[in-house]
């Protein structure tokens, strides 16, 4: 009889789906399972989850990708968690049942929060310790906010029955029955409370949001083969699997791309879209308006990226299939574009968050300009996934500033590059090829390498270097002239977003 195949279990919490992969030795995927999870919208600029509903969801594509690929919970080597990152929970440490909505990235409630942390530290002070801007994106000024507006959640925390994680906590805590409370760097460094240049949270930044030290998670490196405890035997996995590898999800695509040396760079399409550039040992400060960023930690030390962060890119095509009834899917909406030429004048800027990078501004909110008589639902889905490229490009063009030096080409991944339409135009508009590789759940295999490496799976992320092989390279075929163009269209639009919420 055949032995069944050894896997790493990559757990891919994200912000619209969680999904398990199973990874063999060889990188390839041995089973899978994927579950949405419902996106609250209770007010104009709120967007929560419920922190059970993604537990439960995760614990039930455990169960469904194990008996998708005909395996136990014991044939499981480790397990690698990767996760939405930001997006704020606390719950009670006795009872584990959370005490509020999670407050999810996208969220603006805490516009206000977030200019008062910048008074408070002052903006440059900001930069220095944390990497960030101030902004509604972090989860301290959303934590702040709970602590605030949940009744007795201050008086809980400070008597030690309320705790804070985002979502890589709250599924290591639910996945090891309570007994681990920790987070990784690269999580942590999105919270406005970790300073990165001591790697441990803040008392000076804690104080500014006025949140009680003991209800943070404890850190530990984001590949470990001991600091994560392991799963219960009585939970999804039917077995004490040793949790290996924490991550979160943009810092794991840049992983799972194997993009570990200086300028090498990567962008996940999704929900929203990332770029991220490894900068390897030092924090790179960035003056065009991206964020440093953790982008890995084990037991040799901390690697460090520069990130460019698009709210919105998935999410629009999401929206105009959902909201507008465009399509029943993604693929519907990409196929009316791919129906005209153009998007005959459109342009989109979905500042449904406001705007990121490299703009930062809380104040933005979406608008369609360049509406004519000739206008239809293809020129609008046109419109959308070209949206994505022309955020990408802005990030890119800070990226090159940051860096002093520009890039031979872009390696993408990520649900949404699925679309050779938008990868052709992102080449385009970019001037330099565009590279797709075979596996675009990267997100996922940059959990498994993280695991998979702290408990000896692999010796070297190199052994899945086929893995990532290049399947497609889109090459740029505009002018610049046209180019040019596009790009002037595309700002003016940026421009009236602006300046809209007061
Ligand atoms: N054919 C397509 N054309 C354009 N966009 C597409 C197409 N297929 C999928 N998408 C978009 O890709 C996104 C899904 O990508 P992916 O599954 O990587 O999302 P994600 O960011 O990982 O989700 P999460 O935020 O839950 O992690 C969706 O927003 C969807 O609109
Ligand atoms: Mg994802």
């Amino acid at each position: 009889m055949n032995r069944p195949a050894r896997v790493i279990a990559a757990i891919d919490q994200g912000t619209t789906s969680s999904r398990v992969l199973l990874f063999d030795r060889r990188g390839r995927i041995r089973g899978s399972a994927q579950r949405e999870h419902r996106q609250i919208t209770p007010r104009p600029g709120w967007v929560e989850h419920d922190p059970g509903e993604i537990r439960d969801r995760v614990d039930e594509v455990i169960v469904a990708a194990l008996r998708n690929a005909g395996l136990a919970g014991a044939d499981v080597e480790a397990v690698g968690i990767t996760n939405q990152r930001e997006t704020t929970v606390v719950w009670d440490p006795e009872t584990g049942d959370p005490l509020a909505p999670a407050i999810v990235w996208q969220d603006t409630r805490t516009a206000a929060l977030a200019r008062e942390l910048e008074r408070d530290v002052g903006a440059r002070a900001l930069r220095e310790r944390t990497g960030l801007p101030a902004a509604t994106y972090f989860s301290g000024p959303k934590l702040r906010w709970l602590l605030e507006n949940v009744d007795g959640l201050r008086e809980r925390a400070r008597a030690g029955r309320a705790v804070f994680g985002t979502v890589d906590s709250w599924l290591v805590w639910n996945l090891t029955g309570g007994e681990v409370h920790r987070t990784d760097p690269t999580n942590a460094c999105r919270t406005q409370m970790f300073d990165l240049r001591t790697l441990d949270w803040s008392e000076e930044l804690l104080d500014a949001l006025r949140a009680p030290r003991r209800m943070l998670p404890a850190l530990a490196p984001s590949s470990h083969p001991e600091a994560w405890g392991r799963t219960t035997a009585d939970g999804p996995f039917g077995a004490r699997v040793p949790i290996t590898g924490v991550i979160g999800d943009q810092q794991a695509a840049l992983l799972g791309q194997l993009r570990r040396r200086p300028g090498e760079t990567k962008c996940t399409y999704g929900t929203g879209a990332f770029v991220l550039m490894h900068t390897g040992r030092e924090p790179v400060p960035s003056k065009a308006g991206l964020l440093t960023t953790v982008a890995y930690a084990d037991g040799a030390g901390t690697e460090y990226a520069l990130e460019g962060s698009v709210a919105v890119a998935g999410s629009l095509v999401q929206w105009l299939r959902d909201q507008l009834g465009f399509a029943d899917s993604a693929a519907g909406v990409e196929a009316l574009a791919l129906a005209v030429e153009d998007s005959g004048g459109v342009v989109i800027v979905p500042a449904f968050s406001g705007l990121f990078a490299p703009w930062w501004r809380d104040d933005a909110r979406g608008v369609i300009c360049g509406l004519t008589r000739h206008a239809d639902r293809r020129h609008l889905a046109r419109a959308a996934i070209e949206a994505s490229a022309f955020q990408v490009r802005e990030v890119i063009l800070a990226m090159a500033a940051d860096a002093g030096a520009s890039m031979p080409e872009l390696r993408v991944d990520g649900g949404m590059t699925v679309s050779d339409l938008l990868l052709a135009f992102q080449a385009d508009i970019l001037g330099v090829p565009v590279v797709r590789p075979r596996c675009l759940e990267t997100t996922a295999l940059g959990a498994a390498v993280a695991a998979g490496l702290a408990c000896g799976f692999w010796d070297s992320e190199t052994d899945l270097a086929g893995v990532v092989a290049e399947e497609a390279r889109f090459e740029p075929r505009m002018s610049r002239e046209t180019r040019r163009e596009r790009m002037s269209a595309w700002r003016r639009a940026v421009e009236r977003s602006f300046d809209w919420v007061r």
